[in-house]
């Protein structure tokens, strides 16, 4: 029904608490069908409100594929995974799954989607495809924090698609982590953005990144793209 690409992992100490799927999904009409029958009613309600039929299908899949992957970590069929949204968005185990400390964020751009997992802790996971953007100066400049903003605009301009999409990818894993979406203002934490440079959290609000509660890692699941995971940090982790 789908193809699951070979994810390149995040480094090998994050792979022992999250675990990252990367998926190319196979959005033909045949394997769209097939996943259908394992949505909810309320999953295909909301296939149905998409305006474009390839938006409905890699909906489909990657809701279909989500399931399968819960299934095979919970040990139950993938149509009875129950799923509830938080009061932001972020889809949670619920009902009787919710028992398992299982969770997970979902990511998707073009044909790729990245799924990440973690026990008993949040996580928050983001891809992009790099690419110009003819905006990117101003999106820089209005969504990005001043120290970002200033990191960003020092960049050669062949490097800036790349330090953009690594801070979009590593600020959005972040709020995703913490489920607020795009309610959390995004001044309010500072992330690592040069080519070359490790990925980090540098600040939340007045709290140096290194004793935040919270550690991001940056990998390209397929060439092109990149991606970010952040995941909370529990007592006894190494920093
Ligand atoms: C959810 C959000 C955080 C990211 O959405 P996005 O980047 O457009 O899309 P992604 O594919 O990365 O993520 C979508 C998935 O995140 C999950 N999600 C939705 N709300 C979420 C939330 N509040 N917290 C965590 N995850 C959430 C869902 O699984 C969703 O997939 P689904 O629609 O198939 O169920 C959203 O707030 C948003 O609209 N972002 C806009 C992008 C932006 O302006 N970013 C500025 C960064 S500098």
């Amino acid at each position: 029904m789908v193809t699951i690409a070979a994810a390149r992992q995040p480094a090998a100490s994050f792979a022992d608490v999250v675990e990252v799927v990367v998926a190319r999904p196979d959005v033909g009409s045949d394997a769209v069908c097939a996943s259908a029958t394992l949505l909810s009613d309320r999953e295909l309600e909301r296939a149905r409100r998409f305006a474009f039929d390839s938006d409905r299908g890699r909906y489909v899949v990657a809701r279909a594929l989500l399931r399968q992957l819960l299934a095979a970590r919970l040990g139950a069929r993938p149509e009875s995974v129950e799923l509830a949204s938080g009061a932001r968005g972020k889809p949670a185990l619920t009902g009787r799954c919710a028992a398992s400390d299982l969770r997970f964020n979902v990511s998707h751009c073009e044909d790729v989607a990245v799924y990440a997992f973690a026990s008993g802790r949040e996580v928050g996971v983001d891809v992009e495809a790099v690419r110009a953007l003819p905006d990117a100066d101003d999106v820089a400049a209005r969504w990005f924090s001043r120290h970002e903003h200033a990191t960003y605009r020092a960049l050669e301009p062949r490097d800036r698609p790349l330090g953009f999409f690594q801070c979009w990818t590593r600020k959005e894993a972040f709020i995703k982590a913490l489920g607020d979406g795009l309610y959390h203002p995004l001044d309010r934490f500072d992330v690592s953005l040069a080519p070359g440079e490790p990925a980090r959290i540098l600040r939340v609000e007045d709290v140096p990144g290194d004793q935040c509660p919270w550690r991001l890692e940056a990998f390209s699941p397929v060439p092109g793209f990149v991606a970010a995971v952040v995941t909370e940090r529990l007592e006894g982790d190494e920093r």
